[in-house]
């Protein structure tokens, strides 16, 4: 396949690329990264524009959307919903409707990015629902910025960091751990992050206590893509027993199946049983090999893995991984909006 059949490609979930895509999504971003240290500037996307939509707040996607546009010569225009016609309300009056909406976009823009989840769904699933509804609209690519079900970006940004730090990632082993926090967080990040790297052959374990299983769906799609590159999954409610020897760690809180009829009160409640899920220097020291840490941010310092592992930088991967949400969005925009090589 050449590079130009991504043009006008959703990326909604990475289940719907093929790995022959994703590794050329890889490549472009390494090589726009190499590009941006060169000093080389760039009109790939000149005067073309990238609608980012957020319904939820965000600091890195926002940022790297918008100077991944900068730098490669064309605009970013950020749109709050309140600022909008837009209602996901379906009922007659309730506002416009999101084909509408979708195909005016597409009339001023060459793609459109989306943020739905947490607060702004009334159920698990429909953030995504809402982004598959957009892509059978719309005349250009539809980005998931972070949906409840899936964070694309951030789990090809993970893959691009890991293989940056660590080479080749077929038989390396990822601890994929629940962690306390208060936060309440969605499934997105991590949900994604188990899919794409089990379909880059690594040893995937998934830690989390009673409680907090994640997406079945989600759990057997993982299963299937570690069958099919060779690699593993486990799950396991033993935070010690996912992290033993293994080479990264991603300890991240998450919300329980029932987070959208309990509420985040009760959330909040539940997740304080298991303040001792948390990523210490004493278990990375005793249990890992090395343990490097990942993490899609913002991290809860002293809650899901202590400062001394945060902070040191041989063990954190977490600004380099940041910062390479800049140029690995940059690739998918050039790729998807028919960027001039
Ligand atoms: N990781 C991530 O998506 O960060 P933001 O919520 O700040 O965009």
């Amino acid at each position: 396949m050449s590079w130009n059949d991504l043009e006008g490609k959703d990326l909604i979930s990475v289940k719907d690329w093929t790995k022959e895509e994703l590794d050329i999504l890889l490549r472009v971003a390494g090589d726009l990264k190499s590009r941006y240290y060169s000093g080389e500037e760039l009109d790939i996307l000149e005067n073309d524009t990238f609608m980012m939509l957020f319904f939820n707040s965000s600091t890195r996607t926002r940022q790297s959307f918008e100077a991944g546009m900068s730098q490669l010569g064309g605009h970013s225009q950020f749109l709050a919903p309140e600022t909008m016609r837009i209602s996901l309300d379906r009922e007659p009056g309730g506002g416009e409707s999101i084909k509408d909406t979708t195909k005016v976009m597409g009339r001023y823009s060459e793609g459109i990015g989306v943020r739905l989840l947490e607060d702004k769904v009334d159920y698990y699933g429909q953030g995504t629902e809402i982004l598959y509804e957009m892509g059978k609209y719309s005349t250009v690519p539809i980005i998931n910025m972070a949906s409840d079900i899936y964070h694309p970006c951030q789990s090809m940004t993970d893959i691009m960091t890991m293989q940056e730090k660590v080479g080749a990632l077929r038989g390396k082993k990822i601890a994929v751990t629940w962690a306390y926090s208060p936060w309440v967080r969605s499934w997105g990040s991590i949900q994604s992050n188990i899919l794409t790297s089990a379909l880059f052959g690594m040893d995937v374990n998934l830690a989390h206590p009673e409680g907090y299983e994640l997406d079945p769906d989600v759990l057997d799609l993982t299963e299937e893509n570690a069958k099919k590159s060779g690699g593993s999954f486990t799950v396991t409610n033993e935070m010690d027993e996912a992290i033993k020897e293994a080479d990264i760690v991603y300890p991240r809180n998450w919300m329980s199946p029932d987070r959208y009829e309990i509420g985040r009160e009760k959330e909040i409640e539940m997740a304080g049983k298991h303040k001792d899920w948390k990523y210490t220097k004493k278990r990375q020291e005793e249990l890992t090999d090395p343990g490097y840490l990942l993490h899609c941010m913002p991290v809860d310092r002293g809650n899901e893995v202590e400062d001394e592992i945060m902070d040191d930088p041989e063990l954190s991967f977490v600004y380099d991984q940041a910062e390479n949400r800049l140029h690995l969005q940059k690739a998918l925009m050039a790729l998807t909006m028919g960027g001039s090589f």
